[in-house]
Parts: structure tokens; C-alpha cells; sequence
């Protein structure tokens, strides 16, 4: 594992190619809009005193959400789950079992206490709840309505791990227990059925069913229901294990791979009567491959019914494996239960001892098929039960665990494959959008705490948002969706989340309604609103293509331009925030496009055009679009005038402060320009507080973070900051908008300001707004930039996603480095002088 990230993803996209996957970068999508935890709106959160609210049971009809989280079992209202009217067991270790638990060896800080990890309902009166209990666990029965802990426990080892981190599943199943987990640090792992008349557990002689299995999920899928061959309803576990076979991965022979597998058993298996007795007789496992053999570690699995079993499709998260650390990646499959259920009945695999190895088995199979479930087919041949299957059945059961065909992904490919995202968690609903057609809308959960909402759109992911949900980086652990609330429920670490599936009310046009593709969206022609299903004549959606039905001018609106008036070789930045992470900004001049890659002196940028060492022919109309799916968005327009030299004034003599500043070329030009402009800097003699502190900082340039932030600039030529003091008449600016101005406001939050640790002094109360910088200016300066012959003002910066990382090209960091560069080249010496 050499040659970092950049190698191992060469690698990667190489493997990629060379098991005839589309490339990596075709099966990527990018999030269309970014909103980060400060700028999200209508979530309602949850946390009481604790930690590790991960185990979550969602009663959508009663209106309850059920969340086991460390040491405590809530009750919240799951139409706001942060009204205040929770209940809450207080279930805590004891403090006995929490000194034996130190005695251990275990964390006091982690694991010394009771992590409710079982949490489902029993019966229509009582849950039933299982947590570690410091390394001892318990099981309760707990009556729903009183909400108390009960007098009496059970014992849990049975039924829930000892270790919080370890992966488990568990489902209560028609009155019986399933879980499956690695119960205790030296015991193997295992699926049991407890609390049934007939217990089963997985074998382990001569093979272990299981090898160092880490669970993910089990889901039950009903398929006796309707069944026409009598089928039983089944159970379907999805974990890692290291394999024992082959494996397709071509690089690392030599470690033992780990894998992903689903397994299934038959709800109806009561187990063998002398061979495998008190055993499944019903197991089967198989491999779950999604793409190249690096994305090995199964993370997420989520089932989906379209209102019949044999329509169930399961989703699947997969990060890259352990050696990969050093990056992270997911991938995202979906596979059709008639895909799993293919493998389960084709053939079956054998361990060879001699070879110590398993192949493919091809000798006879015995009747009824090992394996199946008890059907109708074997009813007639007299097997009733899985106590009644011959021992030649059960025998074959017992040694041929493992199939051989894996089960593929639908279309034999992932949907998506995300870089730079561990995927820890997805969720899945199905949406009836305005076509006709059903979406499939995928919640998944991120590493650091984030959700990204992506709609499935014939086997292409579309990724409609990336929502930051939790300010510090956590992994979600756990989603679920309540289509009664409209609401996903998010459990991590520190609380619980409750957001809406979906926040239409956030795309404030037709367009961006439309390009959305948001399917829980529609414009209803004043705006973007939920859908129901009653009401749906007027509204207008385009998931397909996401681009049609909005009248033609309705993305051409007018927006108010605004001035901007500059010196001949002043820079000047145009702001244009792109709202969409899709779209491209595209910029006319005089009513044809900018192309900023010919013109040195123009830069498209993410966050608008910067116009460098401007010429009075950079005057003109700028209007910025952003351009999506075909469609062009007006998002702002400037009146940019670039004025050649300022205008001459013969009353005052030329200052020798501002000379000394000028570069050459410039020198007469501004010499005379200062002499008119003096007058003007009696309005701004405040920012000579912020120059005096700066002033401390002699020659050295604070640049600001090079990382994203969306800015503000506002073009300053140096000779309005003269100190000086004018009459007052003379005040009245001439090119209002050349000059820098301070805009009051509410200051930036110190806490996140990159420029707090500046010695900036709280300035004086500023000179009145100019109108035509009302829009959206809003903050007051935070970095004051002064160059040879011009300023930059930042005016406005707001904190940007620090983990997203499509801003790591920022326009504001080329800007800077432009600045940076103009900075070494054009410095003049004792350049602060001017503004003592
Ligand atoms: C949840 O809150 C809603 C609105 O406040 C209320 O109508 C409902 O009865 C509450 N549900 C429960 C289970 O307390
Ligand atoms: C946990 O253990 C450490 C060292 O063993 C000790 O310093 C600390 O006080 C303990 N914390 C608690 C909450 O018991
Ligand atoms: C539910 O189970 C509990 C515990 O086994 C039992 O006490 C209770 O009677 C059951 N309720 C119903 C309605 O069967
Ligand atoms: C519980 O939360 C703490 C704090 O975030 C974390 O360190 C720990 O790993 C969590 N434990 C489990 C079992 O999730
Ligand atoms: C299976 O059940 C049928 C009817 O329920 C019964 O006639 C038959 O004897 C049973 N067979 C066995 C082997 O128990
Ligand atoms: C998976 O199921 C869907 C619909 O249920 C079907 O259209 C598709 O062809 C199936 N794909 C495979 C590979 O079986
Ligand atoms: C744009 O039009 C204005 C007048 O409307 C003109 O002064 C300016 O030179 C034009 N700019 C360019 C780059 O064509
Ligand atoms: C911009 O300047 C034009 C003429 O130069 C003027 O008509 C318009 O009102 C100005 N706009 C603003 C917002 O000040």
C-alpha cells in the first residue's frame, strides 16, 4: 500500500475498467445543493443527558417514536419529537456491574454501561428491550402504556452482545426472537430464535456456519403470503465474513478476504430431530458483491415492498475495505429478492479438506432440496416440518452452507459510486410522483454527519441535496422514515434529528423547482410546494429529465442591477452565487457569453467574475445565469463603468503619501486623483481605526482563509483612504459606488470568523448604508485588504461547509492568490504610511 490516495485511486478506476464496470466518475453524482447545518430550517431535534441514540423504533399509527440510546429508552412524539412530552426508563447498569465491567479491561468512558440495543415491540401491550448492561446484558419486558421498567429481567445473553460496537440484528418475528450477533467476546457468532417453543441456533461442527461474522441487518419478507406453492416467510441476514473461498480479488492474495453474504432462514424450521436438532435446518448463505472486489465492507441494508414480497428490492451500502484507510469511498446496490433467491436455488458449494479449500459442488443433490423451506411439494411427499426431512437432507444441509452463484447487483452494477463518502446508513420510500411512475428516494446517512437525499431515476442516482444534520462530525446510525409524518428520523451519537423528506419550500422558482427532481416536489405556479396524493391538477414536476413544464420566461425574471464603478486597473469581483452545485455559471457581456478561460483579465468562478486590471473596455452589462439541464437562470446583473482616471481637481496639491503608493505607470494619475478625492475620505476617515490596527501588521497582507466562504468584494481605489479633513459641502461622492464603504450590521459569529484572532478594533458606529449596497450586505467588514493602489473589502463571509468538498476549488481562494501574487510583484515599500 504505497503511493497514496491519488495512486490507490488510479488502482481502483484501473480494476474498475478491467471487470468491464463503467468508469467510477460516470457512476458518481454530485449533490445539486449543499445546505449546511446553519442554514438548515424546520428539523426539530432530541438529546437528554446521554450518548449513543442508536437503537430506534418508529410506531408511526400511534404516533411514537421508541429510541434506546445509552443507559435510557425514550418515548417521543413523532410528530415533533422535541415537544417536550417525551417519556423516559431511566435503565442504567448498576454500579456493581460497572466495576466488574472496569475489572474487565473495559472502557469506562464507551462500554462500562447499559446500551439499549434491542428494542421492538412483543405484543399489543409490551416491548421488549435488550441492552448490554456493562458487559452483562438484559432483556425486559416493558408494558408500552406505563412506560416503567419492569421488577423483573431476563437474561440477555442469549439474545443481545456484550460489546456495544459489536454488529448485531435482531427482529421480533410472530412472537419469536431472532438475533444474530457474535454474543460474547469468546463464543461464535450466531443467528438464534429465542422466546419460541423451538430454539435454533446456526451449527458449528465440523463447519462453522458463520465465520467471524459482523452483522449488518436482517429482514423478514412474507413470502407464504399468496404463495402458490405454500411457501414459508423468511428471514434474510445481511453481514461481513471472512470467506473461505476463492475470491475474485485480484491484488492481495495473500490476506484472507472479507466479504459480504446474505444468509436466510425459514420461519417455520423447527430444526432436525437427531441430526442438526435444536439447529436450522433452513440455513443458506451467499455472496453480495456490488462492484470492484474493494468495496467489500457492507455498511447499510434497507428493504423496499411495492406492495408484494416478490417485488421486495433490498439497497445496500458499501465503503471501500480496511487496507483502503488512507481514502474513503462508497457504493450503492440494489439487488431484487429474485436475484437472491436465484443463487439460493442453483448450485451449492463444498469444502474440499484435502484442498482446503471450497468449490463448486457438483455431485447429487438430495430431495427435498436441502435448504428450502417446508412447500407444498414437500408436504405431499409427508415432510411437514423440517423434523420430518430424511438424514441425507439434513446431512447435505449441514456441510453445504455456502452457495456458489453470488448475488449481483440489479443491472450487474452499482447506482452509485461516491468519493471522498463513507455511506453508513440508508433508508428508502417510494414515491408516487406526478408521471405516474414510483421513484425510489434514498436517505443515506454519512460518516460525519450528513444526509444525502438521492432519487432513483431509471438504475441513475440523482443526489437532490446533501443536508448537514449534526454540527460535529458523527456517524449516522440510524434512519427511518415516517410517511405519516413526512419525517426522517436520524440517530447518532449525540441526539436525535427529525427533518422533513422534503423542504420544497427551499426552491424559490419554477426552475429550481423542476431541476430539483425532487419528487415529493411540484410547482404549483407560485411556488414550490409537498405534494399530496388528492390534490395534484395545476402542478408541474419533470423527474425524468428535470427540466420541463416551467413557462419560458419565468427563469428570465428581472432582477434590479446593481453598479459598480471602478478605477482603470482596479480589480473588481462580480458576485453570483450558484445555488446549484450543477450548474454552470455562464456570464454575458453586452449580451454574449464571457468565456473566461480566453479573456486573462476575466475568471468565471464559482462565486461570480473576477475582472482583473481592468480596462475602461471592461465597461458594459454583465449578467450572470446559471445553466442546468439546458436551462439558464438569471442570477445577477451588473452595470460594471470602468473609468480611465478619476477627474481633476487644481485646488489641492499633490500628496506625497499616495504617491509613494502608486506604482509608476499610475503615479500622475492618481496624484491628481487624490487631490479630488481627499474630500471624499472625510466620510471614511472611520476605517483609519481599522487601518491604525492594521497598521500593527505592517507589510504583512492577512488574506483570509483560502477556503470557501462566499465574499463579497467591493473594489476600493486607494486614494479615497487619505485622512484629511474637508469641508463638509465637498462630502457628496462622486462615483458613490468607487469608493469603500463600512456596512453596518450584525458582525460575523466571532466563533467561526476566520479573521478573529486579528487585533481588529470594534469599529465606531459606520456612516449610513448606500442604497445600492443594501443587497445582501449585510456584515460588517472582517478583513480589510489594502494594495498597491487598491483595497479589497470583504464585506460579507459566511461560513462555508467545511466538509463539503465541492468548494475546494474556491473562487475566493483563487482570488487570493491572485491577490497573493499581485502582492510579491507590485508591493510598494512603507505602504501604510497613507493611512496614518
Ligand atoms: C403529539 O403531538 C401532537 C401535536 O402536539 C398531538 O396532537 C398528539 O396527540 C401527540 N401524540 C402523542 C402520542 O402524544
Ligand atoms: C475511568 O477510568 C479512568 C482511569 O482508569 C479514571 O481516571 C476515570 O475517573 C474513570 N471515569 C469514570 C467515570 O469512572
Ligand atoms: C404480551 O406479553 C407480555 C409478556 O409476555 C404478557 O404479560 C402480556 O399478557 C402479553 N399481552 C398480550 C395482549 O398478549
Ligand atoms: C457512543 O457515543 C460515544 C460518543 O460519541 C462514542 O465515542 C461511542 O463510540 C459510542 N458508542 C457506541 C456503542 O456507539
Ligand atoms: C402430515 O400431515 C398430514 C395432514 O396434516 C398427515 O396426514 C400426515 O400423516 C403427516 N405426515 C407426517 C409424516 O407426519
Ligand atoms: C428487478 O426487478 C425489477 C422490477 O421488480 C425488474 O424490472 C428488473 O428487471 C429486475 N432485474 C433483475 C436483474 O432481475
Ligand atoms: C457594452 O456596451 C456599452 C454601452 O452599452 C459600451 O460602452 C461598452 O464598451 C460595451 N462593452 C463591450 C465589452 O462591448
Ligand atoms: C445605476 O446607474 C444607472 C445609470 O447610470 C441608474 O439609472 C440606476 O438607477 C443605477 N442603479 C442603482 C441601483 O443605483
Amino acid at each position: 500500500m504505497s503511493g497514496g490516495p491519488a495512486h490507490l485511486l488510479t488502482t481502483l478506476f484501473m480494476a474498475a475498467a478491467a471487470m468491464g464496470y463503467r468508469h467510477a466518475s460516470d457512476l458518481d453524482a454530485t449533490p445539486r445543493t449543499t445546505v449546511t447545518f446553519d442554514e438548515l430550517s424546520g428539523v426539530r431535534r432530541f438529546n437528554a443527558h446521554t450518548l449513543n441514540y442508536s437503537t430506534l423504533l418508529l410506531e408511526d399509527e400511534r404516533g411514537i417514536l421508541y429510541v434506546g440510546a445509552r443507559g435510557a429508552i425514550f418515548a417521543l412524539n413523532s410528530s415533533d419529537v422535541a415537544d417536550g412530552s417525551h417519556h423516559t426508563i431511566h435503565w442504567e447498569a448498576s454500579p456493581e456491574k460497572q466495576m466488574d465491567c472496569l475489572q474487565k479491561g473495559k472502557n469506562n468512558k464507551t462500554e462500562c454501561f447499559n446500551h439499549v440495543r434491542f428494542l421492538q415491540r412483543l405484543n399489543s401491550t409490551h416491548l421488549y428491550a435488550c441492552g448490554t448492561y456493562a458487559f452483562h446484558p438484559l432483556c425486559a419486558t416493558i408494558d408500552a402504556n406505563r412506560f416503567v421498567l419492569p421488577s423483573h429481567f431476563e437474561e440477555g445473553k442469549e439474545k443481545c452482545p456484550y460489546d456495544p460496537a459489536r454488529g448485531y440484528t435482531g427482529l421480533i418475528v410472530d412472537g419469536g426472537l431472532y438475533t444474530a450477533t457474535r454474543y460474547e467476546f469468546r463464543s461464535l457468532p450466531d443467528i438464534r430464535r429465542n422466546l419460541h417453543q423451538r430454539p435454533l441456533k446456526t451449527e458449528e461442527s465440523p463447519l462453522h456456519w458463520l465465520n467471524d461474522a459482523e452483522f449488518v441487518t436482517s429482514v423478514l419478507v412474507r413470502e407464504s403470503k399468496d404463495s402458490p406453492v405454500g411457501d414459508d416467510d423468511k428471514i434474510y441476514y445481511f453481514f461481513m465474513e471472512r470467506a473461505g473461498e476463492e475470491t475474485t480479488s485480484f491484488f492481495d492474495k495473500s490476506q484472507v478476504a472479507r466479504v459480504a453474504r446474505v444468509a436466510r432462514v425459514c420461519k417455520s424450521d423447527v430444526g432436525g430431530k437427531k441430526i442438526l436438532q435444536r439447529k436450522w435446518t433452513s440455513f443458506m448463505k451467499a455472496r453480495l458483491v456490488c462492484y470492484i472486489p474493494y468495496y467489500e465492507v457492507l455498511r447499510s441494508v434497507c428493504s423496499l415492498d411495492g406492495g408484494g414480497w416478490a417485488s421486495t428490492v433490498f439497497y445496500a451500502t458499501f465503503t471501500l475495505s480496511a487496507q483502503w484507510r488512507t481514502m474513503e469511498a462508497s457504493a450503492v446496490c440494489r439487488y431484487n429478492i429474485s436475484a437472491v433467491q436465484r443463487a439460493f436455488e442453483g448450485p451449492y458449494m463444498e469444502y474440499q479438506d484435502w484442498a482446503r479449500k471450497w468449490s463448486r459442488y457438483d455431485g447429487a443433490v438430495p430431495e427435498p432440496r436441502p435448504g428450502s423451506c417446508i412447500t407444498d411439494h414437500s408436504r405431499r411427499k409427508g415432510y411437514n416440518s423440517s423434523q420430518d426431512l430424511p438424514n441425507s437432507v439434513l446431512d447435505f444441509v449441514k456441510l453445504h452452507p455456502l452457495m456458489f452463484e453470488e448475488v449481483k447487483p440489479a443491472g450487474e452494477e452499482p447506482l452509485l459510486v461516491k468519493k471522498n463518502v463513507a455511506y453508513s446508513q440508508l433508508a428508502v420510500d417510494r414515491v408516487q410522483a406526478l408521471d405516474g411512475c414510483s421513484y425510489d428516494v434514498l436517505f443515506m446517512g454519512t460518516g460525519d454527519g450528513w444526509i444525502h437525499k438521492a432519487v432513483v431515476v431509471n438504475s441513475v442516482i440523482h443526489i437532490v441535496e446533501e443536508v448537514q444534520v449534526f454540527r460535529d462530525l458523527q456517524p449516522v446510525e440510524s434512519l427511518v422514515i415516517s410517511r405519516i409524518q413526512r419525517s426522517l428520523y436520524v440517530g447518532a451519537a449525540s441526539g436525535i434529528v427529525q427533518m422533513p423528506l422534503a423542504s420544497c419550500a427551499r426552491y424559490t422558482s419554477c426552475y429550481d423547482c423542476i431541476l430539483a427532481r425532487d419528487p415529493y416536489c411540484a410547482w404549483d405556479g407560485r411556488a414550490c410546494r409537498t405534494i399530496t396524493t388528492t390534490d395534484r391538477t395545476g402542478l408541474v414536476q419533470d423527474i425524468q429529465s428535470g427540466n420541463k413544464g416551467c413557462w419560458s420566461g419565468s427563469g428570465r425574471g428581472s432582477l434590479p442591477w446593481k453598479n459598480r464603478t471602478v478605477l482603470q486597473g482596479d480589480d473588481v469581483l462580480l458576485p453570483c452565487d450558484q445555488r446549484s452545485n450543477l450548474a454552470r455559471a455562464v456570464w454575458l457581456l453586452n449580451g454574449s457569453e464571457v468565456l473566461g478561460t480566453g479573456q486573462d483579465r476575466l475568471r468565471v468562478g464559482v462565486d461570480g467574475l473576477l475582472v482583473t486590471d481592468t480596462l475602461p473596455q471592461h465597461s458594459g452589462e454583465y449578467r450572470c445565469y446559471g445553466e442546468e439541464q439546458g436551462l439558464r437562470t438569471l442570477l445577477a446583473a451588473y452595470s460594471l463603468t470602468v473609468l480611465p482616471e478619476l477627474p481633476r481637481s487644481p485646488t489641492v496639491a499633490p500628496s506625497p503619501h499616495a504617491a509613494s503608493q502608486a506604482t509608476n505607470d499610475m503615479k500622475v494619475a492618481y496624484i491628481s486623483a487624490i487631490v479630488t478625492l481627499v474630500v471624499l475620505c472625510t466620510v471614511l476617515s472611520i476605517i483609519l481605526l481599522y487601518m491604525s490596527c492594521l497598521e500593527k501588521r505592517k507589510g504583512k497582507y492577512v488574506l483570509g482563509e483560502p477556503r470557501p466562504a462566499s465574499v463579497e468584494l467591493q473594489t476600493v481605489s486607494a486614494n479615497c483612504l487619505r485622512k484629511g479633513h474637508r469641508e463638509e459641502e465637498e462630502e457628496e461622492l462622486t462615483y458613490p459606488d468607487g469608493c469603500l464603504r463600512i456596512i453596518p450590521g450584525e458582525a460575523p459569529t466571532a466563533a467561526t470568523s476566520p479573521v478573529k484572532e486579528l487585533p481588529v478594533a470594534v469599529p465606531p458606529l459606520p456612516p449610513p448604508l448606500p442604497a445600492e449596497l443594501t443587497n445582501g450586505v449585510g456584515a460588517l467588514p472582517n478583513v480589510l485588504r489594502k494594495m498597491n493602489g487598491n483595497s479589497y473589502m470583504l464585506l460579507q463571509q459566511q461560513e462555508e461547509p467545511l466538509a463539503s468538498p465541492l468548494y475546494s476549488a474556491s473562487f475566493t481562494e483563487e482570488l487570493s492568490k491572485i491577490l497573493e501574487k499581485r502582492k510579491h510583484t507590485q508591493l510598494v515599500e512603507k505602504l501604510d504610511e497613507s493611512s496614518v
